[in-house]
């Protein structure tokens, strides 16, 4: 299996560009199936899961070509789909739950395996069932398969009980199709939520409200292919703002959205890092020690979960006691133990953890438990003193693209065995 072997202590220099967003372009990619025609991405991040989801596409009948270089992935489903998929395949990632809603709504059937995706939680799948049955389809989870049928879809108004990114996904896709009216209340308001609206509505959907708590969808009878470029990754993006940080570094992250990252902003700026913004680029410069500061996670446009586990090694090596709260998922401080080795002084107490911040890490030979667990440990080795070893990269690969490159362009002293 193969593994980075990080030298640390390099502050990093220059810049960064960002891949598209993973949590836009997996959702788009099931959506295009909503119209029996082409449709073409641009700015796909070429990463496993992307290549997972193209996967199964293929394996249901789609014609797809990706273009790994240029980014550029067009998809092809004017011909018959299989709305069953019960490839092992679905089961490694999260977003072929996304399939679920694409093919209720273009096939009034379908079937997939219970989703995989990080350990960093139970991760049901009760909203999306309960959605799918307001607007009239029939569902039943047996045997670790999910199946979904419905004679007819009309719109309802529907609450979400918490607004989940993958129940607001399945539900609108649906509602694109329903007969109707649809009226989706206390949904997420992600970036990738206002990109995946922008692109059904390029494809012809009625959609009001894509950012606001309250999503509003007129049914059509078809939607028709087009062509969308995925936004940029705010978390890859704010993952190697953190690196610039840790390393004491002078790091610029080019073609990101900087308003997506505000929350990281105001807290790296709290803590003393020094941040400047363009209109699609944002540079840190981090002299010196860092402060403490607490943090809590919550959904858009609170401070993501998704970079949460960045922050823990930032903020172990900063002056004082921080305390981080993740109150979106039940288990998302797997890679604390990890920490630990290189000298970390954290304190796991329910759903926080207690950062005693302490001068220094030392290197050490680490697990990657999950993706941004995995990304938390290259950020600890970027810091520590001397050599590290992070293993189970293939969590990090499903979702960086070249990161050793990326890190190894400002500077880093990464070898990926
Ligand atoms: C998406 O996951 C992202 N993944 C996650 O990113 C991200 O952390 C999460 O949204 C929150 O922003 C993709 O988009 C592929 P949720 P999703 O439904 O849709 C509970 C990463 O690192 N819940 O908003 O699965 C759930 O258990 C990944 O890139 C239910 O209880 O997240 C969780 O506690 C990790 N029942 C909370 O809601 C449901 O039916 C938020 O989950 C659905 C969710």
């Amino acid at each position: 299996m193969s593994y980075y072997i990080i030298e640390g202590g390099i502050p990093l220099k220059g810049s960064i560009h960002t891949q598209g967003a993973k949590n836009s372009a997996v959702h788009l990619i099931a959506a295009s199936l909503l119209a029996k025609d082409e449709v073409t991405l641009e700015n796909v991040p070429a990463i496993a899961d992307v290549l997972k989801m193209i996967k199964i596409l293929e394996k249901i009948g789609a014609k797809v070509a990706f273009d790994q270089q240029k980014h550029s992935l067009s998809i092809d489903s004017r011909g018959p789909v299989s709305p069953h998929i019960i490839d092992p395949i679905a089961s490694e990632l999260r977003a072929s739950l996304s399939f679920l809603g694409a093919l209720l709504a273009r096939e009034r059937e379908t079937s997939i395996l219970f989703p995989g995706g990080c350990n960093i939680g139970s991760r049901p799948v009760d909203f999306h069932l309960k959605g799918f049955s307001a607007l009239g389809a029939e569902t039943s989870l047996e045997h670790g398969l999910i199946q979904t049928k419905a004679a007819r879809l009309t719109g309802k108004r529907i609450y979400l009980d918490y607004p989940s990114v993958g129940a607001t996904i399945n539900l609108t896709m649906v509602a694109t199709l329903a007969k109707g009216e649809t009226i989706i209340e206390n949904v997420a308001e992600e970036p990738e939520i206002v990109d995946f609206c922008n692109f059904l509505k390029k494809m012809g959907a009625k959609i009001k409200g894509a950012g606001t708590k309250r999503l509003c969808i007129k049914g059509v009878p078809y939607l028709h292919g087009t062509k969308h470029r995925v936004i940029p990754d705010r978390i890859e993006g704010g993952t190697y703002l953190i690196a610039g940080a840790i390393t004491g570094g002078e790091l610029t992250v080019k073609e990101i959205v900087p308003q997506h990252l505000e929350p990281l902003l105001v807290k790296l700026q709290e803590a003393g890092a020094q941040i400047t913004q363009a209109k699609d680029r944002v540079s840190i410069k981090a002299k010196g020690r860092l402060k403490a500061v607490n943090i809590k996670t919550m959904p858009y446009p609170g401070f993501p979960t998704d970079l949460q586990n960045q922050m823990i090694p930032l903020l172990a090596l900063a002056e004082g006691t921080s305390v981080i709260t993740e109150t979106v998922f039940e288990n998302r401080f797997l890679s604390v133990s990890e920490l630990r080795k290189m000298g970390a002084n954290i304190r796991i107490e329910g759903q926080s953890v207690v950062i005693q911040g302490v001068e220094s890490l030392t290197g050490a030979k680490l697990a990657s438990p999950n993706l941004r667990g995995g990304a938390s440990l290259v950020l600890a080795a970027l810091a520590a003193n001397g050599s590290s070893e992070v293993h189970d990269i293939e969590h990090v690969e499903r979702g960086y693209e070249k990161m050793e490159e990326k890190l190894r362009g400002s500077g880093a002293k990464i070898r990926r065995i």
